[in-house]
Parts: C-alpha cells; sequence; structure tokens
C-alpha cells in the first residue's frame, strides 16, 4: 500500500482521498484553505454529498486517513501526489491552471524522493508535458519522477460510490515503473476487473474532455428534442425511452431539463473548444451544444413568461437551487440565470433548496429570499418553478400545495410531476417536452 498525498480537498480531493485510503492506503489531505483542514480535524464535511461522512470517519478511525494544511510536509512524505485543486475556466474558455501550476512547484520544490505527480483535476489535453518541464526546471534535487494523468469521472451526489465503484480508472503514464505504482494504489479495483485503461498522457487526459462534452451533447440534444415536442403534441419520455432501447444510443444523459450546469461540463465543454483553435481543430458539435445550453435557460423563462405574462410585483417560487438532485454545489446552476431573469422581470423571488440554499447566498445571490420549506416559500406565489430534481419535490402533494398558491402555476423544469395529477388539481402547468401529453 502506497504513501499518498492529495492536494485540493474539494469535492474531488476530498472523496477521492477518502476511496484511495478505504483501498487501503495511507492518505493525507491536504488543501491552502485552513478553514476546510479544521473542519476536517473536527470530523466535519465541509460538503454535501451521501455516504462521505461514515467513509471519512472510517478511514479516519483506521489511521489511514488524515488532514494537513503543512503542504510541503505532506508532499516531502509521500511517494504519490495527487493534483485535485480546481481549473476554473479562465479568459476565452481556456482552462485556469495557475492552482495546477502552483501545485507543481510547491511538488517541486519539496522532491525529495522518486515521487509520482498525477493530475486529477481535469487539465487540457498538454497540460502534463508542461507539468514535466516545470518540475523539472523547478526542482531542487536529483530526485526522479514522473508525471501521471488520472482523471477523474465521479458526479456529485453520488461521488462516494462512482469512486468506490468506478465504470473505468483511466492512467496516463510514461513508464513502466508509474504504471506498476498506479496500479497498486488502485489495486482493490484491478483485482475487481474494474476495466483499466492504460494509455500515454495526452490520451488519458483527453478521454476526460472528450467524455464530458459528449455527455454535455447529449443533453442539449435531448433538450432541443423536448423543445420540438412541445410545439407538435410529442412526449419527450417516450422518445427517449426509445431511442435509449437502442444499445448504440443508450438511455443515459436523455433527460430534458433546464441545461447542464454545475463545476464541469460548462467549463470543459469551453475549454475543449478553446484546446481545438489552438490546433485549427474547430469542434462544432460541442459548441452548438454549448449555445443550445445557455437558449435552454431562456426556454425555462419563456415558459414561466407563457403562464404569468406580467410579472412585474408577482411573487414567484422557485424550488431548488443546486445544479442537480443530492449535491450542494451551486456553480454554473441554471437557477441562478433563471432567478436573475424573473428577477428583471420584476418579479419577487422566493426560493427553497433542501440543502444548497445557504451556498447560493453566499457565493452568487447574496439578496435572495430564501425559505425552509417548500410551504413557506409558495406561500402566496402566483407562479412555481421547480429547477432541481430533489426526492423532496418529486413527491410535492399538488392538492396540498394547490391552496396555499396565490394563483396555480407551476413550471415544472424537471418533467418529475405528474402530469396526470396537475390536470386532475386543475394547475395551469409547463414541463419540458410533455406539455402537450
Ligand atoms: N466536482 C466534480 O464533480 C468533478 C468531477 C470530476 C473532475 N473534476 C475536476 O476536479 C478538479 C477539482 O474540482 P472540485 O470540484 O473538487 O473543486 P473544488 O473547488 O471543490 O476544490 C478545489 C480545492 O482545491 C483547493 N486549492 C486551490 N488551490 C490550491 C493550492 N494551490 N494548494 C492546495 N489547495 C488548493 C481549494 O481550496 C479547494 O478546496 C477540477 O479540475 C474539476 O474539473 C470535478
Amino acid at each position: 500500500m502506497r504513501k499518498i498525498c492529495v492536494i485540493g480537498t474539494g469535492y474531488v480531493g476530498l472523496v477521492s482521498g477518502t476511496g484511495l485510503a478505504d483501498f487501503g492506503n495511507h492518505v493525507i489531505c491536504c488543501d491552502i484553505d485552513q478553514s476546510k483542514i479544521d473542519l476536517l480535524k473536527k470530523g466535519e464535511i465541509p460538503i454535501y454529498e451521501p455516504g462521505l461522512k461514515e467513509l471519512v470517519d472510517r478511514n479516519v478511525k483506521a489511521k489511514r486517513l488524515t488532514f494537513s494544511s503543512d503542504i510541503d510536509t505532506s508532499v516531502r512524505d509521500a511517494e504519490v501526489i495527487f493534483i485535485a485543486v480546481g481549473t476554473p475556466m479562465g479568459d476565452n474558455g481556456e482552462a485556469d491552471l495557475r492552482a495546477v501550476e502552483a501545485v507543481a512547484k510547491t511538488i517541486a520544490k519539496n522532491l525529495n524522493s522518486y515521487k509520482i505527480i498525477c493530475t486529477k483535476s481535469t487539465v487540457p489535453v498538454g497540460t502534463g508535458a508542461r507539468l514535466q518541464e516545470i518540475v523539472e526546471s523547478e526542482k531542487e534535487s536529483d530526485a526522479e519522477f514522473d508525471i501521471v494523468s488520472n482523471p477523474e469521472f465521479l458526479r456529485e451526489g453520488s461521488a462516494v460510490k462512482d469512486f468506490l465503484l468506478p465504470d473505468r480508472v483511466v492512467l496516463g503514464v510514461n513508464s513502466k515503473r508509474a504504471e506498476e505504482v498506479m496500479k497498486d494504489v488502485y489495486r482493490p479495483l484491478f483485482i475487481n476487473e474494474t476495466p483499466m485503461v492504460v494509455t500515454n498522457v495526452p490520451s488519458s487526459e483527453m478521454i476526460k474532455y472528450a467524455s464530458n462534452a459528449f455527455l454535455a451533447v447529449k443533453i442539449s440534444f435531448i433538450n432541443e428534442v423536448a423543445n420540438l415536442a412541445d410545439k407538435v403534441g410529442a412526449d419527450v419520455h417516450t422518445v427517449a425511452r426509445a431511442m435509449g432501447l437502442d444499445g448504440r444510443i443508450s438511455s443515459k444523459f436523455l433527460h430534458p431539463g433546464p441545461g447542464y450546469g454545475g463545476s464541469c461540463f460548462p467549463k470543459d465543454t469551453e475549454a475543449l473548444v478553446y484546446t481545438g483553435e489552438q490546433h485549427d481543430v474547430q469542434f462544432q458539435v460541442v459548441q452548438a451544444a454549448i449555445n443550445a445550453n445557455k437558449t435552454q435557460r431562456n426556454v425555462i423563462l419563456d415558459k414561466a413568461t407563457e403562464l404569468l405574462p406580467e410579472m412585474e410585483g408577482k411573487t414567484v417560487a422557485v424550488l431548488g437551487l443546486a445544479f442537480k438532485a443530492n449535491t450542494d454545489d451551486v456553480r454554473d446552476t441554471p437557477a441562478l440565470e433563471i432567478i436573475q431573469g424573473l428577477n428583471e422581470a420584476g418579479a419577487n423571488v422566493k426560493a427553497y433548496d433542501p440543502i444548497a440554499a445557504e451556498n447560493m447566498k453566499k457565493f452568487f445571490l447574496p439578496e435572495l429570499t430564501t425559505c425552509k420549506s417548500v410551504i413557506e416559500t409558495v406561500e402566496g406565489a402566483d407562479l412555481v418553478i421547480i429547477l432541481t430534481e430533489w426526492n423532496e419535490l418529486r413527491g410535492l402533494g399538488l392538492k396540498d400545495l394547490k391552496p396555499h398558491l396565490n394563483a396555480p402555476n407551476i413550471v415544472d423544469a424537471r418533467n418529475i410531476l405528474s402530469v396526470d395529477q396537475l390536470k386532475e388539481f386543475g394547475y395551469n402547468y409547463r414541463n419540458v417536452g410533455r406539455s402537450n401529453v
């Protein structure tokens, strides 16, 4: 079992560091954010991720998992260092690699023995070569190192399960030595016969972007199918189900809604287009998916306007702020632009999210009125908009809800409500691709 240091203790670093400890490795998770490390040392989890607390507790108790803000010492003590810091969207859509490069310099300064420097952050093709140069030129000893690419495919909301039982592990390596160490790091998965794709570093880096961009294209595609379904009396759910029964298509990611969001698809699609441009390759399909995704927010706003043409001074209840269910992540959430659009139209917005309301106020909309329950949010509302597919919202009792509303208008942007019930209880409703069902 290996001594591992994970740098960056966010959604990916914390889950993968804990998962690697669960595989039997000794892991120290580091971050420059002292407040995160302090919380973790106290046994508190800075993010919402189902099952993570139990996994952290188990591995801390087994003394395989520790936390530190002393990155220098943690690097010196480790054999494998995972870089899991953020790579947000920079100017012109390219990935901002400043945090990754800063970490590479810290590792170089502390290179006291052979180490594997492994990017788990999503980084554009060519980054491995760039890190090779940085560490080569900044290291102060003659210790050897290998650069490895090991992109992460976990999904927020099911990250623990995704990490422990992945569909595949991708390893981009330049040497047999690095390959053997990395296989050892992932030994339980190797024994389980989880598919391992071992390739060179550029291919590994590209696999991550190609995968995310493909999924984004699927989402934008079904959203456009849904928009047409609304106009022609088709039911997008039936269309998607029948499409998905074709093994070449698969049913995954054929759920229409307000467009993709979160900390990955928006920035990764833009970054892939940017990388293509740098090499005179046009990603026309991905660019179209990006454009369609931006439009989809307006499609939802248009549906709201159809039900409530005069928004000035009216109350709109927004249910769901997270970019998807089971996470507190609000980065690039469709709710942000939709709420801004409602505000611009003069509506008074009240919002509810079981987990993400605090983050929405903290990072994006400090003035947003948030409520503690669905009923408090919808009280006196002229329109309700559902933006996240939380289970709590799937189970809305439409009969009991209606007396609380000023007008029975609902936009179900996630298609989670029963159309039969919406009709039965006399709602005016819009959904995405099922309005004529
Ligand atoms: N969130 C996901 O679902 C997901 C899935 C797969 C891949 N990824 C990729 O993983 C990477 C991390 O994403 P995330 O969502 O975990 O980000 P995050 O913002 O939740 O976490 C990043 C962490 O890195 C820390 N950090 C930043 N600079 C640092 C430095 N110089 N030294 C030490 N720590 C530093 C931050 O304080 C933060 O805690 C990104 O490249 C992302 O694209 C994310």
